[in-house]
């Protein structure tokens, strides 16, 4: 199988890179264009654009994909219709109105000659994204996308086999040794390509565990075992950045019905 399409399917990869030259008006809105045409629920999101300033890994745009529930209530008012689902349920369908427009927008990029790479910490820097871009309330940042024209090659990054992604019918039982070839596969991928040597990225161990990893063995699955393992124990810190941003589903915040 094979067609532009897959290939630029298959060939991105996050790029942290970035030459200075700034995209055109006309390269990003047919970005942002393709972006909007992905599918969606209830168009529920926003794209936010910065090119003024010093954007993560030098890049010359940054983007904030942000959840949007804001425009469907002032759509819904002028229609006489008030909003009643709850902030949940529309955040379920919002995150992927939001996600699969973000998507498309990097699979536009790549199309373009133009590399990207997303950064997860901005549900965690909601309250001051939302004081920057003066947001109003029922819009929460989801992800930041930084954009612009790679300044480095290297080959795509590796994936669980797929075998260990595609179940048909059943869900299989896993067996160690399954588990096992699929961490294989994703360490061995990422160490081929000194992918946290060449960042000098690793998870800082807490509580008093003993450092034993070097360069030579730290990979993918240490380096997500000691995020998943160690951070974000508690859903607090995220609960307070989305409640600033207006959205609750607690029965205390509710309106009364
Ligand atoms: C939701 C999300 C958050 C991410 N956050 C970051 C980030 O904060 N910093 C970063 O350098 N890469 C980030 N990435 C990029 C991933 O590290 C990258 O997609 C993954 O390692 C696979 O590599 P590839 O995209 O080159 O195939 C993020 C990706 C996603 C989908």
């Amino acid at each position: 199988m094979d067609n532009p399409i897959l290939t630029t399917l298959l060939n991105r990869r996050s790029v942290r890179r970035y030459q200075p030259d700034l995209p055109s008006d006309e390269t990003i809105q047919a970005v942002v264009r393709a972006g909007q045409q992905a599918p969606f629920a209830c168009q529920m999101y926003s794209v936010l654009l910065s090119r003024k300033k010093k954007a993560p890994y030098h890049a010359p745009l940054l983007f904030t994909i942000c959840v949007d529930i804001y425009k469907l209530e002032r759509f819904m008012a002028l229609r006489g219709w008030k909003l009643v689902t709850n902030d949940l349920s529309l955040l379920f369908l919002a995150i992927q109105d939001a996600a699969y427009a973000a998507e498309n927008m990097v699979i536009a990029a790549e199309s373009l000659g133009l590399g990207s790479c997303f950064l997860g910490a901005a549900p965690y820097k909601a309250r001051r994204i939302q004081k920057e871009y003066r947001l109003p309330q029922h819009v929460f940042p989801l992800v930041q996308l930084v954009m612009g024209y790679p300044a480095e090659s290297f080959p795509p990054r590796p994936r669980y086999p797929l075998a260990f992604t595609l179940f048909e019918d059943e869900y299989p039982a896993l067996t160690d040794d399954q588990v096992r070839e699929a961490m294989a596969v994703m360490d061995e991928g990422y160490l081929a390509q000194g992918y946290y040597r060449k960042q000098n990225v690793k998870i800082v161990l807490e509580d008093d565990r003993q450092e034993t990893f070097t360069f030579e063995n730290y990979s993918w699955t240490e380096h997500i075992s000691r995020k998943n393992g160690q951070w974000y124990a508690s859903p607090d810190e995220l609960l307070e950045q989305l409640k600033a941003c207006g959205f609750s589903w607690e029965a205390s915040d509710l309106p009364p019905a």
